[in-house]
């Protein structure tokens, strides 16, 4: 029985639809193989905006969301570094850091980004505040095949990866859109109200495959 366990969750997930309202991926445990890897048929982003939920109790660096190209590994990559008030977004393989975040241990943290290659501009929203706007990098879209992985940091298309920049914890509610979210409807998504759902990633419809151990649970609500 434990033996048909593991091999369920050993087993790479086919690549179809699935709904995860409510649920999470875990991630339980520190390695540099185990993660969720996504992609999509687009090609061509000239905005993006991501949303996820968290929850760690890591303290060093370590990756939320990771989406690269043949061209750049940190095409889109949102990344928290060991300083607990900074999370640092690259686009292009350009970096912004933005500092003043009160990112604690163990509970659930509500993460957007957005930036658009016209400005050049990108800010962070965590947990219902906005940064400063940044400029990271303009002129060029995101081209190119799109590997997107949850759980690892990508230093190539698709893989290179480092176990000390591995995530371990729980995600959830990952969204993702071809333009820049209106203030408003990163609101939403932060108070948990409706908003539109990703046109490029979306939670309740998601395709991806998983790799090594990680789980898919429900997400612990807390009682009445
Ligand atoms: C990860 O970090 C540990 C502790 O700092 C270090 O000993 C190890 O060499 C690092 N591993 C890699 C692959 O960088």
């Amino acid at each position: 029985m434990t033996l048909l366990l593991l091999l369920v969750m050993l087993t790479v997930c086919a690549a179809i639809p699935q709904d995860l309202s409510d649920k999470m991926f875990t991630f339980p445990q520190e390695t540099n193989t185990a993660h969720v890897r996504l992609t999509t048929s687009r090609q061509n982003l000239r905005a993006v905006t991501v949303c996820l939920r968290s929850f760690t109790d890591l303290r060093r660096d370590h990756v939320l969301f990771s989406l690269a190209t043949p061209s750049a590994p940190n095409e889109f990559l949102i990344y928290k570094v060991a300083a607990n008030d900074e999370i640092d977004l690259y686009t292009r393989n350009n970096r912004g850091n933005f500092r003043g975040q009160d990112y604690k241990l163990n509970m659930w943290h509500s993460i957007c980004s957005t930036w658009d290659s016209t400005s050049g501009l990108a800010q962070v929203w965590f947990d219902g505040k906005p940064s400063s706007r940044k400029f990271i990098s303009s002129g060029s879209n995101i081209n190119g095949p799109i590997i997107i992985v949850f759980g690892q940091e990508q230093d190539s298309h698709g893989g290179g990866f480092d176990i000390n920049q591995s995530f371990v914890g729980m995600l959830s509610d990952v969204h993702m859109w071809d333009f820049t979210l209106h203030p408003c409807e990163i609101q939403n998504y932060m108070d948990d109200l409706n908003f539109t759902p990703g046109n490029v990633l979306n939670w309740r419809a998601l395709e991806f495959q998983t790799i090594g151990r990680v789980l898919i649970e429900d997400k612990q609500m807390t009682c009445h």
